[in-house]
């Protein structure tokens, strides 16, 4: 089994004076949740998600060695402007993963990044954003180190976006990715993501997320202190066997197609992760009116209409709503109908399962 150690860089390093790189990287979505940590960014249960293709990170790093090696150096710019704000959360990234990358002090980075959803859209940006720097930070390491394995470097960008973000991890390759210790999934680890290794049902295959910006304000509660809030919470250990359960349930149904069964499964995770929420100490509701507003328009349109369209959540207002590509035109329309008056100014995204990290230019 692979551990920590094997993350550890040893190498000596080859001499790099400049170069560039850049990725960009997927958000993705769960169906089964994460929710509750340990140390480390270490999961409390296994979670399975759909990678996404249009909300991107798009990060450009580029490096150039510097003299003194006993501090991180780096600039950020977002969408070309310098942005200071993130300077204390890619320090802290740093800090976290030097052990693994201890060739960080040796350069100054220039870190250049832009999201292809707007900003401020309550779209979490840290999955893709973490995910992006780790993929920039493995094309180093590979120019330091080019004997590495393609699969080594994906797993070790993974374990490094895991400590940036967890849910991160899941955004580095593959459609569907699964992140987590499950013992029915021989190769999962909690330590990186890996992709759902079976054949995915031709039913799932392009399968539809349309994102729905309910509310598009700051999260009241971030999701450190969610998770937090799952030690000692009443009924933890409860919900993190039911993921366990959830996930074998799921990844039959990948394989096998059974999308009613998918919908029980995907909706019941984003019930519960927010039934989760609503039952912590201190407790706290993140959904909006018009999350419930939207969330009973399309069980009465699934109802009526028997069109396999159902919903999911993460950790705020807006709303995911998946269905099957051959259902495209006529769910887009009664999307645009009945549920984007329940958006702030209208807004929507459309999106669809994706392949994860793309390199995009190399020098
Ligand atoms: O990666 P984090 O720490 O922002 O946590 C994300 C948690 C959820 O989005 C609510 C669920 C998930 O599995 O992505």
């Amino acid at each position: 089994m692979i551990s920590e150690k094997d993350f550890i860089y040893t190498e000596n390093t080859a001499f790099l004076n400049k170069g560039s790189f850049k990725w960009s990287a997927p958000s993705n979505i769960a169906l089964v949740k994460y929710w509750g940590k340990k140390e480390h960014q270490i999961p409390a249960n296994p979670s399975i998600s759909f990678t996404l293709n249009q909300c991107k990170t798009i990060t450009k790093l580029t490096f150039k060695k510097k003299q003194d090696t006993v501090t991180f150096s780096f600039d950020l710019l977002f969408e070309g402007k310098p942005k200071e704000d993130f300077h204390p959360k890619i320090q802290k990234f740093f800090e976290r993963i030097e052990l693994y990358c201890p060739y960080l002090k040796d350069y100054h980075f220039t870190i250049d990044t832009q999201n292809t959803f707007p900003h401020s859209s309550g779209i979490a940006s840290s999955a893709s954003g973490m995910a992006a720097l780790a993929m920039n930070i493995m094309s180093l390491e590979k120019e330091l180190n080019p004997k590495i394995s393609d699969e080594f470097f994906c797993q070790k960008a993974s374990f490094l976006a895991r400590l940036g973000s967890g849910s991160a991890c899941r955004s580095v390759k593959g459609s569907v990715v699964i992140w987590g210790n499950h013992p029915e999934t021989p190769n999962s680890s909690n330590l990186f993501g890996v992709e759902f290794s079976s054949e995915v049902h031709p039913n799932f295959k392009n399968y539809q997320d349309t994102i729905l910006l309910v509310d598009k304000g700051e999260k009241q509660v971030s999701s450190t202190v969610g998770h937090d809030l799952m030690h000692n919470h009443p009924f933890a250990e409860q919900r993190f066997s039911q993921a366990h359960r959830n996930l074998s349930a799921i990844k039959s149904v990948l394989k096998n197609g059974n999308i009613d069964e998918f919908i029980i499964i995907v909706e019941s995770e984003a019930l519960t992760l927010h039934a989760m929420m609503m039952t912590s100490m201190p407790y706290f509701i993140l959904m909006k009116p018009n999350t419930l507003e939207i969330i009973n328009a399309i069980w009465k349109f699934r109802r009526e209409t028997k069109i396999p369209v159902c919903f999911t959540l993460d950790a705020g207002a807006n709303v995911h709503v998946l269905y099957p590509e051959n259902v495209r035109v006529t769910t887009l329309q009664f999307i645009k109908d009945e549920l984007v008056g329940y958006c702030q100014n209208g807004q929507y995204i459309c999106d669809e399962i994706g392949l994860g990290s793309k390199l995009l230019l190399e020098k």
